[in-house]
């Protein structure tokens, strides 16, 4: 099959769905997500699109997913590699979870410059390429990192401190939604978001 062509510069929402919905399988809608133009601003600052890393060997145990990438994901073109990538590591480690068996996402996959929060066009755009990734992956547990995640799946009004600690369901999936490494580290070692964050994150690995 030939490749799918990425959507091109400030193509509407329904162009990569329509894109993203047509990838058969996660080699391709790699290749065509790499390609994207839609947001005009992200598109032309970033180093790399960030698809999103999936579990070695087949269907993943869970699906974690942030934001969008920071400075040092953009560089390398993989999810949570910096700070909060590295709590984020420790904090699965600490829950049992082994990231090698689950996948990495988030809900914008450019870096939005010096590291604002996405628009709600960007997440309207990007939004195709998601919903087709949780297909194809097909997890038991999905964990929404942070407010804009949790917005995603919950709906705009979401308040984290009242539907985090218990799976919600969206779409047939069971979906957690925490507070996001980067509060973690805000709050300090003894705040209540890294406390949350490490609690959750033992139900969700208790749920599996
Ligand atoms: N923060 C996010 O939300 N995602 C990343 O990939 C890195 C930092
Ligand atoms: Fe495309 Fe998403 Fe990047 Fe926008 S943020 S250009 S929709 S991949």
């Amino acid at each position: 099959m030939a490749d799918l062509a990425p959507p091109s510069l400030d193509a509407p929402p329904e162009e990569v769905a329509r894109t993203a919905a047509a990838a058969p399988d996660w080699a391709s809608l790699e290749v065509a997500a790499s390609g994207c133009l839609a947001c005009p601003e992200l598109s032309a600052a970033r180093q790399h699109v960030v698809v999103g890393d999936v579990a070695t060997g087949g269907r993943p145990r869970f699906v974690l997913v942030g934001e969008a990438p920071g400075a040092q994901e953009d560089q390398t073109g993989r999810p949570f590699v910096g700070r909060s990538g590295a709590l984020l590591d420790q904090l699965l480690a600490q829950a049992g979870l082994d990231r090698a068996q689950g996948a990495v996402l988030n809900v914008v996959k450019c870096r939005p410059p010096g590291n604002r929060t996405p628009k709600a066009a960007e997440v309207a755009r990007c939004s195709g390429w998601l919903h087709r990734q949780l297909e194809l992956l097909d997890a038991p547990a999905v964990v929404a990192l942070g407010l804009s995640a949790a917005k995603w799946f919950l709906g705009p009004r979401t308040v984290l401190a009242q539907v985090r600690g218990r799976p919600h369901e969206v779409d047939g999936r069971a979906v957690w939604a925490t507070y996001h490494p980067s509060a973690a580290i805000r709050f300090g070692p003894n705040g209540a978001p890294r406390a949350a964050l490490a609690e959750d994150l033992a139900a969700v690995a208790a749920s599996l």
